[in-house]
């Protein structure tokens, strides 16, 4: 059977570092604090010039070097954003110029943290299709524009960040196995950011995202542990199968309470949230990135991607490397 094969992964973040002894400066806050509850030391944060296109567009150039693809080779591209500088056109479109990938049907997917895996399981059900052989997916944000820095709860939390993936169609044991998505718009209301859409007159007057982070805690941790597990059995594979997972990279305290459900050692749950922060959708492709140009993951290696966020979606690939 035709799969999509990852051939190449890129990542990049903005130069600016914000430390969270920068944040201790203007905000009631300590880096005790967000290192005991969060994980995180550090974000990168865009320049006034850089918008998320931007951040995709030098991510997506790494990947497709290493895939050994040209842009004009590209025919879709897919781009999990919540954060495009623009509503429409799509950050896709702004990339597809960006890049010259002049063949390329592109559109964005709007689904929060998620929104890489989301945009992913869309790609691959295209190559499965056939009518798709090169396709670039992309996860890219500046979330540190969404929060209010006089915020607590909510601004430590975030960075800024572009990853993407080239998915080749191949037949073969390699590629990705299956994707499995899940919404729950019951609970909205624990992580949401209004919108342009949300006032019939004027744009809204506070648009900074908002969230009740206990709750969300919880749910996350149950989330991405079942739709792990969800995905090995739908493959008749077992967590003893696993080289590593990856999944999003909002919390250290998540990751480990995943691995525990899991049952899988720390060196088996990747985890680069120290220093990139919570990056919403690029948050998966940077970890993948990291960990392959890192030397990590070997071919035929299974790994497992995992994510969870507004919406609530949550949702996950495996994936035989
Ligand atoms: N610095 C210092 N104190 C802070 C703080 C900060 N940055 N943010 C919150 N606090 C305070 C709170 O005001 C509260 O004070 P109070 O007891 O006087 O009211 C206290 O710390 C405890 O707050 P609480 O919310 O119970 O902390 P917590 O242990 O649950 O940690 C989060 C808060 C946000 C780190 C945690 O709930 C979390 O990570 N949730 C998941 C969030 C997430 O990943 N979202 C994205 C998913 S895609």
């Amino acid at each position: 059977m035709i799969k999509a094969r990852i051939a190449g992964t890129g990542s990049y973040v903005p130069e600016k570092v914000v430390t969270n002894f920068d944040l201790e400066k203007f905000l009631d806050t300590s880096d005790e604090w967000i290192v005991s509850r969060t994980g995180i030391h550090q974000r990168h944060v865009a320049a006034a010039d850089e918008n998320a296109s931007d951040l995709a567009t030098q991510a997506s150039r790494k990947a497709l070097e290493m895939a050994g693809v040209a842009p004009e080779e590209l025919d879709l591209i897919v781009v999990g954003t919540v954060t495009g500088e623009f509503t429409f056109p799509s950050s896709g479109c702004m990339i597809q110029k960006k890049l010259g990938a002049r063949k390329a049907f592109a559109f964005d997917v709007s689904a929060a943290c998620s929104g890489f895996i989301f945009a992913l399981s869309n790609a691959v059900n295209y190559h499965r299709l056939g009518g798709v052989k090169r396709s670039l997916v992309i996860g890219s944000e500046v979330m540190t524009r969404t929060v209010d820095w006089k915020d607590r709860n909510t601004c430590v939390l975030f960075g800024d960040g572009a990853g993407a993936v080239v998915l080749v169609s191949e037949e073969g044991e390699r590629g990705i196995l299956s994707t499995h998505l899940h919404s729950d718009g019951n609970f909205s209301e624990l992580l949401y950011q209004p919108g342009l859409g949300a006032s019939p007159t004027e744009p809204p007057q506070d648009h900074f995202v908002k969230m009740q982070g206990n709750e969300v805690f919880k749910v996350a941790v149950k989330a991405l542990s079942d739709v792990a597990l969800e995905a090995l059995e739908a493959n008749g594979l077992r967590k003893e199968d696993l080289k590593m997972i990856f999944p999003h990279q909002a919390n250290k305290r998540i990751l480990d309470a995943i691995g525990k459900r899991l049952d899988l050692g720390p060196e088996k749950v990747f985890s680069n949230v120290d220093q990139v922060a919570n990056t919403s959708a690029a948050s998966i492709p940077i970890a993948l990135d990291h960990a392959h140009r890192g030397g990590k993951i070997q071919p035929g290696d299974l790994i497992l991607l995992n994510a969870f966020g507004g919406g609530l979606t949550w949702g996950a690939a495996l994936v035989r490397w």
